[in-house]
């Protein structure tokens, strides 16, 4: 008599959520190589500080804790700092006091009594204050670290924005004459590339002292189906060769919009197989928690008019010019609903607002497919 071989489906492996580090890290050999000569290089000479930029859920913060985990490794002691958001009523002090405390956790060691290292700071809040005593923390520090180089992780510094001089206080103190001889701390500094953009300016000493920067993009075809395939590995559940392309097809290689797809496609998994029926539940429940999280809010942005345009960019499927677009409204099928007056404005309101792009020739485009399934089904209420 035939027995059915029970499967043993092991827990989800994947990991949705902002700051999880994936189970298995996928693609960005450049990156791990650009950082693995820098924290070389920063022996021998000034360390090069540098500043990771990407867009939500890129994968900046897990691509951190990969260089921390590299900076481990060759022995060099590393921290990791979490910005958390602050207001213009808090002092660079604040800030400062707040990265101070978070170095101490995160060098952790025994000769390190915090209470000591922090009493460093005063409570005169005056930017030269904070500059002198997070010069003088940085000297303590390095004092006890013991160490040939020290790398401090700084994540998510766009939350400090409103209070930005803090940046340039740390960039006043890490080209202090003092600390550059006496000391060897690496800074690697992540955000959005809005918040950096301020600094870009040329005129701006902080964009030319973090002068090298790394661009986190989505991982790139072979990598994500590859991270795919290897998370699923060993748990009992295969995805459908169709279903990975698809993975790729939808989210692009954005990891974030992956792991949670790929997620959402592992619970609707049936004796271990996911094959083409599991796609539409998935995606549904994919769009609902994408919608929550972020596309929600960035609709928000657009002004009723701007979303009937969003939602023709959407129905089109291909990037549209502004004469594609006037077409469309005079004699297409659009052309009853609209004023054609102002569609310029609108479309470049749109694309300041961060909702629509632009390809190579300057169409209008809609780059991220998962927000135009959004967009799509979210207007025709489905
Ligand atoms: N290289 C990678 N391979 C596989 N999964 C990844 C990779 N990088 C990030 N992820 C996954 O993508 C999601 C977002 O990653 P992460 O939180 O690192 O991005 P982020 O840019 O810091 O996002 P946020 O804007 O929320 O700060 C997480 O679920 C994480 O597990
Ligand atoms: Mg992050």
């Amino acid at each position: 008599m035939l027995h059915k071989v029970n499967i043993m489906i092991k827990p989800n492996p994947f990991t949705p959520q902002s700051g999880w580090e994936p189970r298995v890290f996928g693609g960005r050999e450049e990156a791990l190589s650009l950082f693995r000569s820098n924290l070389k290089e920063s022996l021998s000479a000034r360390p090069n500080h540098l500043v990771v930029l990407g867009e939500w859920g890129i994968g900046k913060t897990s691509l951190l804790k990969q260089f921390r985990r590299m900076s481990q490794e060759a022995g060099r002691p590393a921290c990791f700092c979490s910005i958390s958001r602050f207001t213009k009523n808090d002092k660079p002090l604040d800030a400062m006091y707040l990265i101070a405390e978070e170095m101490l956790m995160g060098f952790s060691r025994p000769n390190i009594d915090p209470e000591e290292f922090l009493s460093l700071f005063s409570k005169k809040k005056s930017l030269l204050q904070a500059q002198s005593q997070f010069a003088k923390f940085l000297l303590k520090l390095w004092q006890v670290l013991d160490a040939e180089l020290a790398v401090v992780f700084l994540d998510d510094l766009q939350n400090i924005m409103p209070i930005s001089n803090t940046i340039d206080i740390l960039r006043a103190v890490l080209s202090k004459d003092e600390i550059v001889q006496n000391t060897k701390f690496l800074f690697v500094l992540s955000s959005t590339p809005g918040g950096w953009a301020t600094f870009l300016d040329k005129h701006d000493p902080i964009g030319r002292f973090f002068r090298k920067r790394l661009t986190v993009e989505n991982l790139n075809m072979g990598d994500a189906i590859d991270m795919v395939g290897k998370t699923l590995y060993d748990t009992g559940v295969e995805f459908d060769s169709a279903i990975k392309e698809k993975i790729f097809e939808y989210t692009n290689g954005h990891p974030y919009e992956v792991q949670l797809l790929s997620s959402h496609l592992y619970d609707g998994q049936i004796e271990g197989k996911v094959l083409a029926g599991a796609w539409e539940g998935a995606l549904v429940n994919t769009l609902k928690e994408l919608g929550r999280d972020y596309f929600n809010s960035l609709l928000f942005r657009a002004s009723d008019r701007e979303k009937d345009l969003l939602k023709i960019l959407a129905e089109e499927n291909q990037p549209l010019s502004l004469k594609d677009f006037r077409g469309l409204m005079i004699v297409g099928r659009y052309a009853k609903k609209f004023p054609i007056a102002n569609i310029k404005n609108f479309l470049y309101r749109l694309e300041e607002k961060g909702i629509i792009g632009r390809d190579q020739k300057a169409n209008f485009d809609i780059p991220d497919r998962m927000f135009r399934e959004f967009i799509l089904r979210k207007e025709t209420g489905k």
